[in-house]
C-alpha cells in the first residue's frame, strides 16, 4: 500500500513495539501501513465521526486486518485504555491538536506523543511543554501547498524552548520555503489591513522581525 509522503513522514516516527492511539484516524491509511511495516503493534483507530469511521472499516476488511486493528469512535484521548503508551494526531489544526491534549491526566501512560499539526504550530509545542512532554524530533513538509509540522515528543521537560521556531533549521529549505512564505503573507495582509486593527499589525509586525532575523541567522 502507497501512503502519502507526509503519512509515511508521520508512520516514520511510529515505534516498533508501540500500544498506538491514531486519533482522527478517518480512511485509516496510516494505521494499516503501520500494522503492516512495525514489529509488535497494537493500533487503536479512532475518530469523532461516525462517517470517516465507516470508510477506517472498510479500508481495514479490504486489507483483510479486522481483527487486527481495532476501530472505536472517541472524541480525542478521553477514556483510553490504559494500556495505550502512543498517541499519533494528524492532519488537524494545532488548536484542535492543543485542546486534544490539554488534560495531563489523560497522558499519564503515554512515552511517545507524535502530531502533525497543519497550522498554528507554537500552540502545539507550549501544550507539550506545558505538560512535560520535551520535544525530541521535527521537520516541515509540504504537501498540496500546505505546510505541516511532524513532531515527536517524549516524557520531559525542555529547559529553553522557542515555541515559534521550536529546534527547526534555516538551513533546511523545507523551513526557509514555509516562513519566506509566512514573512510574504503577513507583509501582504500588512498592506491591506485597515488601521483600526492596531493589535493585529503590531503582531504581525513582531513576527515578521523574528521571521527575519531567523532566515538571516548563520
Ligand atoms: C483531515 S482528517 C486527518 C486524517 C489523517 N489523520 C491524516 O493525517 O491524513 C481529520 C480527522 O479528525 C477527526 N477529528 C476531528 N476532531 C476530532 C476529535 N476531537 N477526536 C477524534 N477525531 C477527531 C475528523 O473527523 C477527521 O476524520
Amino acid at each position: 500500500m502507497k501512503l502519502s509522503k507526509r503519512l509515511e513522514r508521520v508512520a516514520s516516527y511510529v515505534p516498533d513495539n508501540s500500544d498506538l492511539i491514531d486519533v482522527g484516524c478517518d480512511h485509516a491509511l496510516l494505521d494499516i501501513y503501520l500494522y503492516n511495516n512495525r514489529k509488535n503493534i497494537r493500533i487503536l483507530a479512532s475518530d469523532i465521526n461516525e462517517k470517516p469511521l465507516s470508510i477506517a472499516r472498510e479500508n481495514i476488511k479490504k486489507h483483510g486486518l479486522e481483527d487486527k486493528i481495532k476501530v472505536i469512535l472517541n472524541d480525542g484521548i478521553n477514556n483510553i485504555p490504559s494500556n495505550i503508551d502512543t498517541i499519533v494526531i494528524s492532519g488537524m489544526g494545532g488548536v484542535l491538536i492543543s485542546d486534544i491534549l490539554s488534560d495531563k491526566n489523560n497522558l499519564k501512560n503515554i512515552k511517545n506523543i507524535i502530531l502533525c499539526p497543519n497550522n498554528d504550530f507554537p500552540i502545539v509545542r507550549k501544550i507539550l511543554n506545558k505538560n512535560n512532554f520535551q520535544i525530541i524530533k521535527e521537520e516541515l513538509l509540504t504537501e498540496k501547498n500546505i505546510t505541516y509540522l511532524i513532531i515527536k515528543a517524549i516524557p520531559g521537560k525542555n529547559n529553553k524552548i522557542n515555541y515559534f521556531f521550536g529546534s527547526l533549521s534555516n538551513k533546511d529549505l523545507e523551513v526557509i520555503y514555509y516562513y519566506t512564505k509566512l514573512l510574504n503573507t503577513n507583509t501582504n495582509i500588512l498592506k491591506k489591513l485597515p488601521k483600526k486593527y492596531l493589535l493585529k499589525k503590531i503582531k504581525l509586525k513582531f513576527e515578521n522581525k523574528r521571521i527575519k532575523s531567523f532566515l538571516e541567522k548563520h
